[in-house]
């Protein structure tokens, strides 16, 4: 959601921010906009809608004034922003200007007391222009700009003070940090300065924001992708921190003033990794790229005592061996990986295992303690919803774990250990290969606690290892048979609804299904736990319903097959047109199929990483038989930054 891009250096800097934007486009947008310094003006260009636009109205007023002098600029901001407080528009678009026109913002979040703070400065005169919680912060800094210099001045002045004035640069960010202090919720802001020409200045409070090192020139923004094609040297910021960048600086402090240090951090992908690459959406790059980020996320992983290992681990082996409780807390799609992994982990460790929606967990007021486990999945590590629970349960005293994508974001920085899927940037708004490197993340987890517990031997992991091993290939063989798989997606883009079912891992996997099929081809679609069908949702099905069955494996838990089988055979009976995901062999089943989907042989806890394949095609192609952009799905953002 929104995304922020600044930069200040020798280059022009629209062309730099305009592709930092481009680059944030996967986040969700309806609007865009830039401010430059050029020419000893600030100057402003927005539009509603996508970058086009705002391209568009920068072109066609190449000749006017502001035109011409955003192409001069080489301190600029950019922001492309997902409506919160204000519809989509021209004048709500950001950057958003003071009353001077001196200063202007951008901003990522919500001011959740924007509306006492309007109130306070209408009454103090100052006329609003736009609908948004954003141009508060845009008069607040003004006017503390004011203050700044106007102390600054009169230090200088006194007799006793000021033989060394304060950097003139310095006076945005001490205005900022008093803004940040006014204050609440969550927000990224960068503010430009007419007066302090080759200054950005950055805050973040629970919304990312990392800074980009070159040489001779700095950039801020949500996250690397955006500055990536110009330096892979990155620095992570903390929590209610301040940050200036001038072209050859970069200054951190608190909101008190008080100097912080920077975590650096070296990106290891590189532009290319965030291009389309030949693939005429980021979707079906990121679909087929699984086997690979599958393997990336399980290389390395054994120390030289045959020890699993994660990244970052601030945890003790003795607080595993306490752990007695494990809360997997995440939100859509890592949801589904948490509802997977509670069937592996509690196999494995025997500790008991829940999985919350994010957003849901912190209201309820769980039973947490220091010997609970809160493992937090994102792939974004920025998701706040995640963030909030995250931070009740440290609140609690409980550890937690977090399994995230996105290096510098804030989830793992926050957490007490952090295993990274290493699934490379994920562009599309709908996650595929951050599905399956969570899955295979939180089968390393539970491994990691069997070992550490000693529920486990060495060799019983290292047969599970080896098992996970073989699994990119089995994905490979997958991607190969996808053929059939699309031509059904372009028979099914007139139904109206589309059914799931799956029973023990097969369940999450007919969620993850429907929710795909929702996000992508803006279709009704459900997905039921097969048992529950007969409980009231078999009352949906009608003649030709489609009705997509996830079966688990005949070997070793025949049961379960056998159970899902009369499943099948239940909504058959009831004129469902099925379309049946079965392990390749499995006759048992191909008189009940419509349409049979075949993957190949895999350990029942490990089927996820190649069933949900499948159904990630074919969401896609049913999507873009309907005409849709699986890139960027209307309404939905990649990177959730709001509750
Ligand atoms: C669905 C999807 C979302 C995310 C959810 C959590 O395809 O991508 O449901 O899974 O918003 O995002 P992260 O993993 O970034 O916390």
């Amino acid at each position: 959601m929104c995304g922020i891009v600044g930069y200040v250096g020798a280059r022009p800097a629209l062309s730099i921010v305009l592709d930092g934007l481009r680059r944030l486009e996967y986040r969700g947008y309806d609007s865009a906009g830039v401010a430059m310094i050029g020419d000893g003006a600030l100057l402003t260009c927005k539009r509603a809608g996508k970058l086009g636009n705002l391209e568009k109205a920068l072109t066609e007023g190449a000749a006017d004034d502001v035109t011409a002098g955003i192409a001069l600029g080489t301190t600029g901001i950019g922001h492309t922003r997902w409506a919160t407080h204000g519809g989509p528009t021209d004048r709500n678009a950001h950057p958003h200007r003071s009353t001077n026109g001196r200063v202007a913002v951008i901003h990522n979040g919500i001011i959740e007391n924007f509306a006492r703070l309007r109130a306070e400065l209408e009454a103090a005169g100052v006329e609003f222009v736009s609908d948004t919680d954003t141009e508060c912060a845009a008069h607040l800094l003004e006017h503390e700009l004011a203050s700044v210099r106007a102390e600054e001045t009169a230090r200088s002045a006194s007799p006793s003070g000021g033989a060394r004035g304060a950097e003139p640069s310095a006076g945005l960010a001490a205005a900022m940090r008093r803004v940040c202090q006014r204050l609440e919720g969550a927000f990224t802001l960068l503010a430009v300065d007419v007066d302090t020409p080759d200054v950005v200045v950055g805050a973040r409070r629970n919304s990312p924001l990392v800074v980009g090192r070159g040489q001779g020139e700095n950039y801020l923004a949500s996250d690397v992708s955006a500055f990536i094609e110009h330096t892979r040297d990155a620095v992570e910021l903390g929590q209610d921190q301040v940050v200036l960048i001038t072209p050859d600086r970069i200054e951190i402090t608190d909101f008190d003033g008080n100097e912080a240090i920077g975590k650096d951090f070296h990106v290891d992908w590189d532009a290319s990794a965030a291009e389309k690459g030949g693939y005429d959406y980021f979707m079906l790059k990121e679909i087929a790229e699984q086997p690979r980020a599958v393997a990336d996320t399980l290389r390395g992983r054994l120390g030289e005592a045959g020890e699993l290992m994660l990244d970052e681990m601030r945890i003790t082996e003795q607080d595993l061996r306490d752990v007695d409780k494990i809360f997997i807390v995440a939100c859509g799609t890592a949801y589904h990986a948490g509802l997977v992994a509670k069937y592996a982990i509690e196999h494995w460790t025997r500790i008991p295992c829940e999985v919350e929606l994010a957003s849901e967990f912190r209201y309820r007021d769980p039973v947490l303690d220091r010997s609970t486990l809160v493992v937090a999945i994102s792939q974004s590590g920025e998701t706040m919803d995640t963030l909030m629970a995250l931070r009740h349960a440290k609140e609690q005293k409980a550890r937690v774990l977090a399994i995230c994508n996105t290096n510098g974001s804030t989830i793992p920085r926050e957490s007490d250990a952090v295993l990274y899927t290493h699934a490379g940037p994920e562009v599309a708004v709908a996650s595929t290969k951050a599905f399956l490197t969570q899955l295979v993340a939180c089968y390393l987890v539970g491994l990691h606690l069997a070992q550490v517990r000693g529920v486990k031997y060495a060799d019983e992991v290292g047969a599970v290892l080896t098992q996970l091993q073989a699994m990119p290939a089995a994905i490979e063989q997958v991607l190969e048979t996808m053929e059939p798989v699309r031509e059904l997606g372009r028979e099914l883009a007139r139904a109206r609804s589309v059914l799931f079912i799956g029973r023990h891992v097969g369940y999450p996997v007919a969620l993850e299904g429907a929710l795909k099929l929702k996000e992508l081809a803006y279709m009704h679609a459900e997905g039921f736990a097969a048992g529950e069908l007969k409980h009231g949702p078999i009352a949906l099905i009608d003649e030709g319903c489609p009705v997509i069955c996830v079966v688990p494996s005949p070997v070793g838990r025949a049961v379960l097959h056998d159970k899902v089988m009369s499943n099948i055979q239940e909504v058959r009976a009831r004129g469902a047109r099925t379309i049946v995901i079965a392990e390749r062999g499995d006759e048992a089943v191909r008189p009940y199929a419509d349409h049979l989907i075949e993957v190949p042989p895999t350990p029942t806890l490990l089927t996820p990483l190649v069933t949900t394949v499948p159904l990630q095609v074919l969401a896609c192609e049913i999507a873009t038989a309907r005409g849709h952009d699986v890139d960027q799905p209307r309404n939905l953002a990649k990177s959730v930054t709001v509750e």
